[in-house]
C-alpha cells in the first residue's frame, strides 16, 4: 500500500488534549489506522520561517513533520489573507472580509513554501492529501516542482455559492489553481455543487453525473464526503469515569435542572449571540422554564488577536450578564458561559448529561458536535439534537428539531419542543440520528475519499 502524506495547517496534537479540534482529531484517525506522514505548520514563529529546519516527531506509526513561519508569513498568511478574507467569504460574511493585495501574496508565498519544503520528502509512490482553505495552492506548486503522485484536496469549511465566490479579488487564479489536485471534496452535495456550478458558469465545464468535472485541459473528480467522528470511541467516552464525573457535577447543582449544552470556538459563524438571545427569548415566551431550564455554554477561543474575533466575545459577555442579570434567581444562573477547553471525555459525559444539545451556527461546514451529542446519548433516555439548517450535518441529520438560527421565534420554539419531547419521540428520533452517525463515521470519510484518490492513479497508471 503506498504511503500516505497528510497536509494542513495544524498538525497534531496525536493523543488526546483539550485543544484538539475537529480537523486534528479527524486527520489522527484517518492515520493511525495505516501510519505515514503529517506535514504542516510547528505552530511556532521564528525568525527563519520556513526556512528553519523541519521538525520530526514520532507519534506510533505517524510521522509528524513540521515547519515554522515567520511573523510576516503569520500576519499575511494565518492571520491575514486565511482568516480575514478566505474565512468570513467561505462562510457567506462578504461584510467582515478584507481585501489586500499584500495578504493575498502573502498566502501564495506560504503555500509556495510548503509545497517546496514538502516535495524532497516525497517518495514516488505517496498518496498525498492536502486539507483545508490555507492551502488551496500548495498542489498546484507541487505539480509545478514536478509531483505527479495522486495528490487530493478536502475542504473542512463551506464552499459558497459562485455569487459570493466571486465577490473575492483574484478569486480565478485561487480556482485554477485547485484544478491540480485530482479529488476536490467537500462536506456536503450543497457545497460541491457550489464548486462545480462556479466552474460551468465561469468557464463552461463539462461534468458527468458520477462527478468528473472536465475544464481547461484537465479532468478531476469532485465529490461530497461528509466528515464524520469515530463513533463507537465517543460513545465509550460518554461511559469513562471522567465523562460520569462531569454528569454528577451537574446533578449536585440545586433544584430539578433541566440542561442545554452548545459547544463551539467562539467565533461569528457558529451563530452564539443569536442562540444566546433565542434562549433568552425562550425564557420569556415560556416562564415554566425560569428556575428550570440552563443553557451551558462551552466556548474555547481562538483566533483572538483578530477584530472580529475580540468584538464577538465581547458582545456574548454582554449578553450573558444582560440575561443572566434579567432572569437570575439565588440559586439558578440561566447561562453558565465558559471559555475552558475541556478533554473529549468530559465533553462526552456533559453532552449525556444535558437534555438538550444546541448546534445553531449561521453558516458550518459540517459541525461534528452535533455527531458527538449523538454518540454521547443514552439509548434508554436519550437527549434531544437541535440543529440549524445551515450546518453541514444537517444534510443528513434531518431526524434532529431543524431551526433557522436567524429567526430567535423559532430557535426559542425548537428549544422548548425538544425540553418537553416526550420519550418516545426522543427514542424514535435518537434512533434515526444515531444510525446516520454511524454510518458516514470517520473509517466512511477516509476511505471513501482515499478511495476516490487511489482510483484515479490506478486510472492514470
Ligand atoms: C476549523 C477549520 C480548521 C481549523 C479549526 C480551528 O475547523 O476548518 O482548519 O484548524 O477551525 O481554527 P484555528 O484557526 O484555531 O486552527
Amino acid at each position: 500500500m503506498s504511503r500516505l502524506v497528510v497536509v494542513s495547517n495544524r498538525v497534531g496534537p496525536v493523543r488526546e488534549t483539550a485543544k484538539a479540534g475537529g480537523l486534528a482529531v479527524a486527520i489522527v484517525d484517518a492515520l493511525r489506522t495505516d501510519g505515514g506522514v503529517w506535514f504542516g505548520w510547528s505552530g511556532d514563529i521564528s525568525p527563519e520561517g520556513t526556512h528553519g529546519p523541519v521538525k520530526r516527531e514520532e507519534a506510533g506509526r505517524i510521522s509528524l513533520l513540521t515547519i515554522d513561519i515567520d511573523q510576516a508569513a503569520y500576519d499575511t498568511h494565518y492571520a491575514g489573507f486565511c482568516n480575514r478574507t478566505l474565512w468570513p467569504i467561505f462562510h457567506y460574511r462578504l461584510d467582515l472580509a478584507h481585501f489586500d493585495r499584500e495578504l493575498e501574496r502573502g498566502y501564495w508565498n506560504v503555500n509556495n513554501r510548503f509545497a517546496t519544503r514538502l516535495f524532497p520528502l516525497l517518495e514516488d509512490d505517496d498518496v498525498i492529501w492536502v486539507h483545508d482553505y490555507h492551502f488551496l495552492a500548495l498542489g498546484s506548486k507541487l505539480r509545478t516542482m514536478g509531483a505527479n503522485q495522486p495528490i487530493g484536496f478536502f475542504l473542512h469549511i463551506p464552499f459558497p455559492v459562485p455569487e459570493v465566490f466571486t465577490a473575492l479579488p483574484n478569486h480565478e487564479a485561487l480556482a485554477r489553481a485547485m484544478l491540480a489536485y485530482d479529488v476536490v471534496g467537500f462536506q456536503t452535495r450543497r457545497d460541491a455543487n457550489a464548486f462545480i456550478r462556479f466552474f460551468v458558469e465561469e468557464y463552461g465545464a463539462q461534468v458527468t453525473e458520477d462527478g468528473l468535472l472536465t475544464v481547461q485541459g484537465r479532468t478531476i473528480k469532485v465529490g461530497a464526503f461528509p466528515i464524520g467522528i469515530d463513533t463507537d470511541t465517543f460513545r465509550q467516552f460518554s461511559l469513562s469515569p471522567e465523562a460520569n464525573r462531569q454528569g454528577k457535577r451537574l446533578k449536585t447543582l440545586p433544584g430539578d435542572r433541566c440542561y442545554v449544552i452548545g459547544v463551539d470556538r467562539i467565533d461569528y459563524t457558529k451563530g452564539l449571540v443569536e442562540r444566546f438571545r433565542a434562549f433568552s427569548k425562550l425564557l420569556e415566551n415560556y416562564p415554566e422554564n425560569r428556575n428550570h431550564v440552563s443553557l451551558i455554554q462551552v466556548a474555547p477561543t481562538s483566533r483572538d488577536e483578530l477584530d472580529a474575533y475580540i468584538e464577538i466575545r465581547q458582545e456574548l459577555e454582554q449578553i450573558t450578564g444582560n440575561v443572566n442579570g434579567r432572569f437570575s434567581d439565588l440559586d439558578w444562573t440561566p447561562i453558565r458561559l465558559t471559555t475552558r477547553p475541556l478533554r473529549r471525555r468530559s465533553l462526552a459525559g456533559l453532552y449525556r448529561a444535558c437534555r438538550v444539545g444546541l448546534v445553531t451556527p449561521v453558516r458550518d461546514g459540517m459541525n461534528l458536535v452535533a455527531k458527538e451529542y449523538v454518540a454521547a446519548q443514552s439509548e434508554v433516555d436519550p437527549g434531544v439534537l437541535v440543529l440549524s439548517r445551515f450546518a453541514g450535518a444537517a444534510e443528513s441529520l434531518d431526524a434532529a428539531i431543524i431551526v433557522n438560527p436567524y429567526d430567535v421565534e423559532d430557535t426559542a420554539e425548537g428549544i422548548q419542543r425538544a425540553v418537553i419531547m416526550p420519550l418516545d419521540e426522543r427514542r424514535d428520533r435518537w434512533r434515526q440520528l444515531f444510525s446516520k452517525v454511524q454510518g458516514e463515521d470517520i473509517e466512511a470519510w477516509y476511505s471513501n475519499f482515499l478511495g476516490a484518490l487511489r482510483a484515479t492513479a490506478r486510472k492514470a497508471a
